[in-house]
């Protein structure tokens, strides 16, 4: 009976809570780093700083909050882009005509933690107004991000209930493709189905059958690896090891360097985020490990952010999947001079930052990337937050009735899921050339340059394009590797060798090794009455 009463009495105390217009937030909100507001309001997500410091929790006093530093480029980048495209749609009077796009940037400082209240606040909405309005309506119409995968799926699944249109530029993994778990979720990015089985072609395709593997241990390493791990079986190829660790994880990464360092495979597959990449090569280049063959995923590919005065030696010759570079007209420009006049919000210091709580002593370390340009044209997932910001506004420009040079009819309350149904329907093409579409599970066709690090006569390095991946075109043509461009690991003109048994020669035949992989035997010779005249038989 008293429990009876006293559910009762909490069911109505909920009841008279949402009903009353003065419900507002419990702790501190958090602020978007970059905003401005417009008729349609296009969040994003991106880990603009990599590291986060936690500060001490006492459980007597508020816990402060974190505080980020470490930019991390290539992500700033991608919240530039971001701006960059929502400022053209902004002037063009063909997309959306006369509607106003704000955005609001959220930095994510590559955590989980930081990622969850930010999802938080862009879901809930003005953070700015004293009055917190408890209406039940997200204020933004959709959400770019995350970068990682594992970010992607904690924000999908947070979202997702609320049906808010989620668009991953760089989100990767083959997880993400299930419509049931994740409905309202989309990506410019193809999944890792085709290029976990496409690295395990390309390894067979240049006669290494005894390969070293290490993975990220994350959706992404995980998923990808195992893809790849699968295919590499079915196509004869070995897998000396397979190893994995995660940021955090140092005595884990200490073991995988120490295996790669005892193992015999010439050939080291690395499905590995940037941020493990860069510890894995600060590793072996410390201990000198170099001479190993690199194949990876577009992961690590082209960021330039691993190389080091020491890290070609451990990273030249490394061949792997990356995404064409695009020049977007006018970006290279807009990253100097326009970025920090329209969008910067601490650029000019006679304004009253007070006004919007805004500490500009929050920006200081961005400011150092004023002037330097030198990366822009290596920014290969830029052309991916571009297409996602351009399919949000084609979306909305159909569920606003726009017609060229009529208006849109503005006045109309657009709920996120009417923009995930629109999504499922866009299909347009972007300025420099490709089209944007998504398939069955909003993922978009993968598409991959063949990449090989190399150094010029200047000792500085590029990423030379040798070969393409093109899963849009029959199975015959969609995949060309031109051996004759590559050098290999360690400067090399010679394909290196990685088998863990030579062929055997006429006149002998293989003989499996007990408990050790298919591609190990021992050459035997022919029995009398047997022979062999070809090299590498089985009988
Ligand atoms: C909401 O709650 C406040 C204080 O608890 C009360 O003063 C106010 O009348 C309530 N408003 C409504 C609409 O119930
Ligand atoms: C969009 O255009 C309007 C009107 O010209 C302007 O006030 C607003 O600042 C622009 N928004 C962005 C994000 O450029
Ligand atoms: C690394 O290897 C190079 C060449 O083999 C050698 O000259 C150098 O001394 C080595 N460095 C260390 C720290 O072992
Ligand atoms: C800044 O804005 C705040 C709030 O609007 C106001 O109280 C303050 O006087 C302003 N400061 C200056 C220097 O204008
Ligand atoms: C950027 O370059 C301009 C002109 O070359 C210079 O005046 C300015 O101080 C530089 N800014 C930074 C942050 O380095
Ligand atoms: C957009 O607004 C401008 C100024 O308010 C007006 O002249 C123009 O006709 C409008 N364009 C459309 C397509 O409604
Ligand atoms: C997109 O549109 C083009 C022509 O406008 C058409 O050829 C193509 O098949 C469409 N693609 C999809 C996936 O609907
Ligand atoms: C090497 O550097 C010089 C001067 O910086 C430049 O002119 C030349 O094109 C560079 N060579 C290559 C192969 O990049
Ligand atoms: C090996 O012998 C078989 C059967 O006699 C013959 O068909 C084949 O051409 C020979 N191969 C070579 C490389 O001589």
């Amino acid at each position: 009976m008293f429990l009876f009463l006293y559910i009762f009495l909490f069911f109505q105390q909920l009841h008279t809570k949402a009903g009353n217009s003065s419900c507002r937030m419990m702790g501190d909100p958090k602020y978007p780093l970059l905003t401005k507001d417009g008729d349609i309001i296009i969040g994003a997500l991106f880990a603009i700083r990599s590291k986060e410091t936690v500060p001490s929790f006492e459980f007597a006093q508020k816990p402060q909050l974190l505080s980020c530093s470490s930019v991390n480029l290539r992500d700033f980048r991608m919240a530039q882009i971001m701006i960059f495209a929502i400022e053209e749609i902004n002037r063009s009077e063909s997309l959306l005509p006369n509607v106003s796009i704000g955005y609001r940037i959220y930095d994510t400082c590559g955590s989980r933690l930081s990622a969850m209240s930010a999802t938080m606040g862009l879901m809930n909405g003005p953070e700015f107004t004293e009055e917190y309005r408890c209406n039940g309506q997200s204020p933004i119409h959709a959400i770019i991000g995350e970068t990682e995968s594992s970010a992607t799926v904690i924000l999908s699944r947070t979202t997702g209930p609320f049906k808010i249109p989620v668009i991953s530029h760089s989100a990767s993994c083959e997880c993400l493709s299930n419509r049931k778990d994740y409905p309202s979720f989309f990506r410019t990015i193809a999944s890792d189905y085709h290029q976990g089985r496409a690295l395990a072609y390309i390894v067979k395709h240049l006669g290494w059958s005894w390969v070293g593997a290490v993975n990220s241990d994350n959706d992404y390493g995980n998923n990808v690896m195992s893809i790849f791990l699968n295919t590499a079986q079915k196509e004869g190829v070995c897998v000396e090891y397979s190893v994995k660790f995660y940021r955090t994880e140092p005595d884990k990464l200490k073991k995988a360097v120490e295996t790669i360092k005892k193992g015999t495979a010439k050939v080291i597959v690395a499905f590995v985020s940037l941020v493990e990449m860069g510890l894995l090569i600060e590793q072996l280049s410390i201990q000198n490990i170099t001479g190993f063959q690199l194949i990876g995923g577009e992961g690590w590919i082209t960021a330039k952010s691993l190389v080091t005065p020491n890290s070609f030696l451990v990273l030249g010759g490394s061949l792997g999947f990356a995404f064409r570079k695009i020049n977007i007209e006018g970006f290279s420009n807009y990253v100097i001079k326009s970025f920090w006049d329209t969008a910067f919000p601490c650029s000019k210091t006679e304004r009253n930052a007070s006004q919007h709580s805004l500490i500009c002593s929050r920006y200081q370390d961005l400011l150092t990337l004023k002037n330097y340009t030198e990366d822009v044209s290596e920014q290969r997932y830029a052309s991916n937050v571009y297409k996602a910001v351009y399919a949000v506004a084609h979306s909305l420009h159909s569920l606003l009735n726009c017609k060229e040079h009529a208006a849109c009819e503005k006045g109309l309350a657009i709920q996120p899921k009417q923009v995930v149904e629109a999504l499922k329907k866009v299909n347009f093409t972007v300025k420099f050339g490709d089209d944007v579409w998504f398939d069955s599970t909003g993922g978009a066709v993968a598409h991959y340059e063949v990449v090989n690090w190399q150094q010029d006569s200047n000792r500085s390095f590029h990423f030379k394009p040798v070969g393409y991946f093109d899963a849009s075109l029959p199975p015959d043509q969609s995949f060309m590797l031109n051996t004759e461009n590559i050098i290999w690991a360690g400067g090399q003109m010679e394909k290196p060798i990685s088998v863990c048994s030579e062929s055997c020669p006429p006149g002998t035949r293989k003989a499996a090794q007990r408990g050790r992989p298919v591609c190990c035997y021992d050459c035997i010779p022919c029995a009398e009455g047997e022979i062999s005249n070809e090299t590498g038989v089985d009988n």
